[in-house]
């Protein structure tokens, strides 16, 4: 912490890390614990799915990271369904942090990973709609998406009271317009 810490850091007790020093990368098992704890604060005030740390470890090949040092600042899944259909899943930005783009740098490095892959769409559900429009994103017709995505829904505390909206990208547009 620096000679003078500033209001935000006496109220978290924590110095900021400078954004500009926050680096995009592939998780490791190391960052197992700072994501769970990101998605676990997360899933008590918005739709993310609480995910258990066997769970993140199983998938953590599917997770980037926003690091500052070891902290875990950020991180956002790809999870794939098909040969060609991917979703972002887990994406949070540290509570503090937000506003800093660090979301929009993990959703541009999914897209990259999607990309590499070879996948055509990607779909995300959410009621953090603003977010992913101002990504390319753009409404999807929830039929189009294998029932299997629904599984998970028992989990949500919203299941009998759904808000989430399914929106999609098609990647070689990144416009969102159809292919
Ligand atoms: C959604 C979330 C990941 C965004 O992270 P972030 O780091 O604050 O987002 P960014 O700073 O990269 O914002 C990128 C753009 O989206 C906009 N944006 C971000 N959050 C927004 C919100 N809640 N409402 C409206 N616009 C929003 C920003 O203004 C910015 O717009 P611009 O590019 O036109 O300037 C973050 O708010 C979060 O962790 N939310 C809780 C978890 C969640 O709901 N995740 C999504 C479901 S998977």
């Amino acid at each position: 912490m620096s000679e003078n810490p500033t209001s935000s850091e006496l109220a978290t007790g924590a110095a900021e890390p400078a954004v500009s020093a926050v680096e995009i990368r592939p998780a490791t098992l190391a960052d197992v614990e700072g994501i769970y704890a990101l998605i676990e604060a997360a899933s008590q005030t918005t739709t993310v799915l609480p995910r258990t740390r066997a769970a993140i470890c199983e998938n953590v090949r599917d997770f980037r990271v926003a690091a500052s040092g070891s902290e875990v600042v950020g991180c956002g899944a790809l999870h794939i369904w098909a040969v060609d259909l991917g979703e972002i899943k887990s994406l949070v930005t540290a509570e503090r942090l937000r506003g800093h783009k660090i979301g929009r740098r993990l959703v541009t490095a999914l897209h990259e990973e999607a990309r590499r892959l070879g996948l055509r769409r990607v779909f995300v559900l959410t009621d953090s709609v603003e977010f992913f429009v101002r990504s390319g994103y753009a409404e999807a017709d929830k039929a189009t998406l294998p029932h299997k995505v629904w599984n998970e829904c028992i989990l949500c505390p919203k299941f009998d009271d759904c808000d989430e909206v399914a929106l999609q990208l098609w990647l070689d547009h990144e416009s969102g317009a159809a292919l």
